[in-house]
């Protein structure tokens, strides 16, 4: 799978503005991430990687700085946004954020694009991709609040891989599973990078994710650096 790049970022900024003061919440931040490779950066809670991701992901907008994903900037006025979040990246979410009354299966049809997945496709991509994250066909028919953390997440996963994306944004997928679980996981979203060529970025308070990282950098207070390893 030749790398290719996917994201460059350039001086990018966002302030959430509060009566109590200003929260400069992403402060100047720069990088690069690849298709192919796993980009994890590592912080502390408040740090502003959910705000990056965010940014990132365009469910929030910067306030400063560029933001280029396959040579589109996504940050400027002009860019389309709707087509860029549904052609080019998946969110995986603490929370998993499924929905509780729908089935796996349900839950991996729900976000398909017609144009990405044609509906005579869909049943059928979504029992491929949930088997693949070890989701058996008598889990694919449950329903998400009957499964373990560990599932749900694996749904989630198979849920961002929906329109097959490039770009895969984690925040914290780990944190709210046991270490053991976390790990399969992780490895999961390391596959999705060497196996499937995604641009995969996981943000995480977790440095033991650094491990599995092509590129590692940590924030502090809105800012990024190189992490040392
Ligand atoms: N919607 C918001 N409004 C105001 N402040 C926010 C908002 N979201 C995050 N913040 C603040 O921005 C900073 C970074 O938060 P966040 O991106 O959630 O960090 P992390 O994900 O590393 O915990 C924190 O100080 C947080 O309180
Ligand atoms: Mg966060």
């Amino acid at each position: 799978m030749p790398v290719q790049e996917a994201l460059r970022i350039k001086e990018l900024s966002k302030v959430y503005r509060a009566k109590a003061g200003d929260v400069v919440a992403v402060d100047g931040v720069s990088f690069e991430a690849r298709k192919g490779e796993v980009t994890v950066i590592v912080g502390p809670s408040g740090s502003g990687k959910t705000t990056l991701l965010y940014l990132i992901g365009s469910l929030e907008s910067p306030d400063g700085g560029e933001i280029w994903a396959f040579g589109e900037d996504i940050a400027s006025p002009a860019a389309d946004l709707i087509r860029y979040r549904r052609e080019r990246v998946g969110f995986v979410f603490q929370f998993f954020n499924l929905i509780s009354a729908l089935t796996a299966l349900e839950n991996v049809m729900l976000p398909m694009d017609l144009q990405a997945v044609p509906g005579s496709r869909q049943r059928g991509r979504a029992e491929e991709l949930l088997s693949r994250m070890g989701i058996d066909a008598r889990l694919q028919r449950a329903k998400a609040n009957k499964m373990s953390g560990g599932e749900k997440q694996r749904v989630a996963i198979a849920r961002a891989m929906a329109n097959d994306p490039d770009i895969i944004l984690a925040d914290e997928p780990t944190g709210n599973l046991d270490t053991a679980t976390g790990r399969v996981v992780v490895d999961i979203l390391v596959k999705l990078a060497r196996e499937d060529g995604k641009c995969v970025i996981i943000v995480t308070h977790d440095e033991d994710i650094v491990k599995v990282a092509d590129r590692a950098f940590s924030m502090t207070d809105g800012k990024l650096a190189p992490h040392d390893r």
